[in-house]
């Protein structure tokens, strides 16, 4: 049987992505491993949000030069976000000629395709230029890497377009699922028996509003809650802008949406948040906060942070450490800003980067006290856990999520995986919690 390997860069949505890789190479009959030396096909699922991401997926795809020359007739892909920008797929032929395939993230679609001309060697390489407005696809075959959690998307692209990021130049503009696609899929997953499925989306908030039928997102939490069992959703990402009060109060009357919000604010400076074209102040965000810790009082509340951006100075970056003080964020994924060719940002005032890392050092150590304190507050309380899986540096321990996504550390055994347990915490250390399982 034939082989594959995916090597995936980057976000959530990627992750899930590389699920929908997989579920096609297995119908044209290749069986995964982690091995690339066994493999017959390799593909990279890239990500191009930051200059790292993109240099980290160039240097292990340029490494497998020798590895082509040893295997003439295994086939590479490169495929995702990073061949969709402006003529990278071109660049990237050409800069890695040992590469087979190049096809972008929207036509994922059509790898059935090219995998195909690339086995018959109908052409030397394959190139799939990418395709701005693709089709939503229903129905897509999916083969999921983990148990217990299901990702499950409910829209595609992004209309934000905030002066930094690149993500509406490479995904698109947004793309809704209809609702009864996505509540059909979601039974699918509680019958297949995911406790846990995530909903995927740039901007979740703004579900629907590409559709004309009046769907939106606290509309379809609405219907999700009400379908009946025990399970937990999750979603992500969240725009502080689109973050309505319905919403606040579906998570709170419903026992199955998760206590937990990811709520990216960036910077904590409104001089900033305007140069971003985030569309939201400080003032706004802390309001949502506010809204948000009166309907849902333990609420795990985590957000993006992103230092160095242009124009930033000392009282900007201040005004960011003072709203970290303020929140009281469960954590927080912090970034140096990276430039990204064709995006407003790259056009204005950098910063110096020793005065950028210099910052993100400070921010992160800021952020680590909150979470610490924030962890404290856990213990000696009981919660309830998803038990996802074995910790395999700990024999005998098994580790989960609580409802507000705190990461939980106790004793068990692996039958375990897939179940809720009750877990009373005994102690903490940063951001994970530590407990032993509550006998009733
Ligand atoms: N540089 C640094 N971080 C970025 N992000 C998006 N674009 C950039 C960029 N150019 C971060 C934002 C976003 C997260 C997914 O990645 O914080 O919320
Ligand atoms: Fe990028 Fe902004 Fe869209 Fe998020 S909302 S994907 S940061 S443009």
């Amino acid at each position: 049987m034939q082989k594959y390997r995916i090597i995936t860069y980057g976000c959530q949505m990627n992750l899930h992505e590389s699920e929908k890789i997989a579920g096609i190479l297995e119908y044209l009959g290749y069986a995964q491993t982690e091995n690339t030396e066994e493999a017959d096909i390799v593909v990279f699922n890239t990500c191009c949000i930051r200059d790292n991401a993109e240099k980290h997926a160039l240097g292990n795809i340029g490494a497998l030069k020798k590895w082509k020359m040893r295997h003439p007739s295994a086939i590479i892909a490169v495929v995702g976000c990073m061949t969709q920008q402006d003529g990278a797929g071109n660049g990237l032929r050409e800069k890695f000629p040992f590469v087979d395939i190049v096809l972008g993230t929207n036509n994922l679609y059509r790898l059935e395709d090219a995998i195909r001309q690339a086995r018959e060697n109908r052409v030397k390489q394959v190139l799939i230029d990418p395709d701005p407005n693709p089709p939503i696809r229903e129905h897509e075959r999916v083969a999921r890497s983990k148990r217990p959690n299901a990702w499950l998307n409910i829209m595609y692209g992004c209309n934000n377009f905030c002066t930094y990021c690149i993500v509406p130049h490479v995904r698109g503009r947004e793309r809704s699922r209809k609702t009864a696609d996505i509540l059909q899929e979601f039974r699918t997953l509680l019958d297949q028996g995911y406790p846990e499925i995530t909903l995927l989306g740039q901007n979740v908030n703004s579900y629907g509003h590409d559709l004309d039928d009046g769907s939106n997102f606290a509309h379809l939490l609405e219907q999700i809650a009400r379908i009946p069992g025990k399970f937990r959703v999750r979603f992500m990402s969240s725009h502080p802008k689109d973050l309505n009060r319905d919403v606040i109060d579906i998570i709170a009357s419903s026992p199955n949406l998760c206590n937990s919000i990811h709520l990216p604010i960036q910077s904590g400076s409104n001089r900033i948040l305007e140069k971003m074209n985030r569309r939201y102040t400080r003032e706004a965000y802390l309001d949502i906060i506010d809204a948000i810790r009166a309907k849902i009082p333990d609420c795990g509340i985590t957000t993006d942070l992103m230092v160095g951006f242009p124009y930033e100075e000392e009282r900007d970056f201040e005004d960011t450490l003072d709203i970290v003080r303020r929140v009281g964020f469960s954590a927080a994924f912090t970034f140096i800003y990276s430039v990204r060719r064709g995006t407003p940002a790259a056009q204005m005032p950098q910063v110096d980067p020793q005065v950028a890392k210099d910052r993100i050092m400070r921010l992160i150590a800021e952020q680590n006290r909150m979470t610490k304190a924030a962890s404290k507050t856990y213990e000696g309380k009981t919660l309830e856990v998803l038990c996802e899986d074995i910790v395999p540096k700990r024999p005998g321990m098994v580790c989960g999520r609580s409802d507000t996504g705190r990461l939980v550390t106790f004793e068990g055994i692996p039958e375990w995986i897939g179940t809720f347990v009750p877990v009373t915490i005994q102690r903490s250390q940063s951001a994970s919690l530590f407990g032993i399982r509550k006998e009733n």
